[in-house]
C-alpha cells in the first residue's frame, strides 16, 4: 500500500492526486499547515510522523523553503520520498534534484503524468526502507563498516556514524572495534582505554550483557560507549572468533545501535559477527582497485546469504579528482552509490584531535553525509502525530 501526504493548503491538489492514484491501493492525505510558517525541522517532523512513502510539497509559493524541506527529508528521513508541485523549468529542476526530492509535478501535468511520477518516487521509498529485524535477532539495529581496502575510511565512517547516531540517540549507541590488532578507535576518540576486547577474556566471567557493559566505556562527550580492541595484536591473537562473537551478540541485546569497526576484508572475527548484523556499510573510494575490490566484497556478501540485508554502499573521499566518474563506479558496482562523503581536510585534523569531525559539524557536506547515512541506518522513529488526531477529528 501506498501513502502519500500532500502538504499543501490545495484540496484541489489531493483531489487531483487521488483521481490519479485512483488504481492504486493506497492512501492520500492532505497536512494543511503552512510550511514557512511551522519551520522546516517541526514540518518535516510532523509530516514523517504518519511514515509515508512519498510526500508531496506544492503548490509552492516559497520554493527556498520548500526545497529546504525536501533537503532535510533526505538527510533525515531518505525512506521518505518527496515531489515539489511547480513550474518545472530547468532551474527548478535542477535545485530540487540537487536536494534530494524525486522530481517536479508542473501545474499543469495530466494524471498519466503525475502517476508515472509518483510511481518511480514511491518505489525509491519503498527500496530505501529499512525493514524490521528479522524474529530471532535482538530488536537493535547492529551495523559491521566493511570496506575490502585497507585505508578506505572505515574508521572515519564508523566513528562518525556512532557520533551521529548518539546524537540523535544519546546512550543507545556502542561501537566496536573488531580491528583486534590494529584497532584505532579508542584514539579516534582521544583516549586510553582502561578495558578492552582481552579484558573481557582475561575476566572470565560469564558472557551475559550486564556484566559485559561494566567493562565498557562510557564517552560522556559523545553520548556513546566504545568496546576497545587490545592494546597489542599479540593479545588479539588470543582471543577466538567464536568468543568475539558471543561477546557481540550478546552486548548487541543493551544497544539500539551497534556500529562495528572492522580490518580490511572479511577477516573469520567480521565473518562471525556478521551473522547478527541488520545492515551493512560498505565502503569504496575513486580508485579502480577499490572499486573493482568493493564488487568482489559485494559479491561475496551475496555468496554468504547477506544479499537480503540491507547494505549501504557509501564513496569516501567522493570529490577526488582522479578520472573516475560517480557513473563509472555505479556502473562497475551495479548499484547507486547512497552516500558521498567529500575528501575533507578536517578529517585527519580531526582524527589527531580526537574528537571525530561528525561531533561538531552538521553542517558541511562531510557532516551532512554522515546524517545522512545515520538516516538510512536508523528506523523512523513516529512521534507527534497531533495533526493527524487533529484532522480526524474535524
Ligand atoms: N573523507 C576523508 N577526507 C580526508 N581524509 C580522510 C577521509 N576519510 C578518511 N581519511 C583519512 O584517511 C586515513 C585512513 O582513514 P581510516 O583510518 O578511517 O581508514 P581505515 O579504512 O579504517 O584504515 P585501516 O584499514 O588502516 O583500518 C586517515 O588518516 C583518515 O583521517
Ligand atoms: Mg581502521
Amino acid at each position: 500500500m501506498t501513502r502519500i501526504t500532500v502538504a499543501s493548503h490545495s484540496e484541489d491538489l489531493a483531489t487531483q492526486m487521488r483521481r490519479a492514484l485512483s488504481d492504486n491501493d493506497g492512501s492520500v492525505l492532505v497536512w494543511p499547515e503552512d510550511i514557512s510558517a511551522t519551520g522546516v525541522e517541526a514540518s518535516v517532523q510532523s509530516l514523517a510522523s504518519e511514515r509515508p512513502d512519498l510526500v508531496i510539497i506544492g503548490p509552492c509559493p516559497d520554493v527556498d523553503t520548500a526545497l529546504l524541506v525536501a533537503e532535510q527529508f533526505d538527510l533525515t528521513h531518505p525512506e521518505i520520498s518527496v515531489l515539489l508541485v511547480a513550474e518545472p523549468n530547468a532551474a527548478t529542476l535542477e535545485r530540487a534534484l540537487h536536494a534530494g526530492a524525486r522530481g517536479v509535478i508542473a501545474p499543469t501535468d495530466d494524471d498519466e503524468d503525475i502517476r508515472a511520477l509518483v510511481e518511480r518516487a514511491t518505489a525509491a521509498a519503498q527500496r530505501r526502507r529499512v525493514p524490521p529485524p528479522p524474529s530471532g535477532r535482538p530488536n537493535n539495529r547492529v551495523i559491521p563498516v566493511l570496506a575490502a581496502k585497507g585505508g578506505s575510511g572505515k574508521t572515519t565512517v564508523a566513528t562518525n556514524l556512532a557520533v551521529t547516531l548518539a546524537k540523535r540517540y544519546p546512550g543507545d549507541v556502542l561501537i566496536i572495534d573488531l580491528d583486534l590488532q590494529f584497532g584505532d578507535v579508542a584514539s579516534a576518540f582521544g583516549f586510553e582505554p582502561t578495558n578492552t576486547f582481552a579484558d573481557i577474556a582475561e575476566s572470565r566471567e560469564a558472557i551475559n550483557p550486564t556484566a559485559l557493559k561494566a567493562l565498557l566505556t562510557p564517552r560522556q562527550s559523545e553520548g556513546l560507549y566504545v568496546l576497545a580492541a587490545p592494546d597489542s595484536p599479540a593479545q588479539a591473537d588470543d582471543l577466538q572468533p567464536d568468543f568475539v562473537r558471543d561477546v557481540v551478540s550478546s552486548i548487541a541485546t543493551e544497544f539500539p545501535f551497534v556500529v562495528i569497526d572492522t580490518p580490511a576484508g572479511i577477516d573469520e572475527f567480521t565473518l562471525e559477527v556478521l551473522d547478527v548484523a541488520t545492515d551493512l556499510v560498505v565502503l569504496t573510494s575513486m580508485d579502480v582497485p577499490s572499486v573493482r575490490a568493493a564488487r568482489k566484497e559485494l559479491a561475496a556478501l551475496e555468496l554468504l546469504g547477506l544479499g537480503h540485508v540491507p547494505s549501504h554502499l557509501v564513496l569516501n573521499r567522493a570529490n577526488a579528482k582522479v578520472g573516475l566518474t560517480i557513473e563509472d563506479i555505479e556502473g562497475t558496482l551495479g548499484r547507486p552509490i547512497d552516500v558521498k562523503i567529500p575528501s575533507n581536510r578536517q578529517v585527519p585534523l580531526s582524527v589527531n584531535r580526537g574528537e571525530p569531525i561528525a561531533l561538531n559539524d552538521s553542517k558541511s557536506a562531510t557532516g551532512r553525509a554522515f546524517q545522512k547515512l545515520a538516516g538510512l541506518t536508523a528506523p523512523i522513529e513516529p512521534e507527534d502525530k497531533s495533526w493527524m488526531r487533529r484532522r480526524r477529528s474535524e
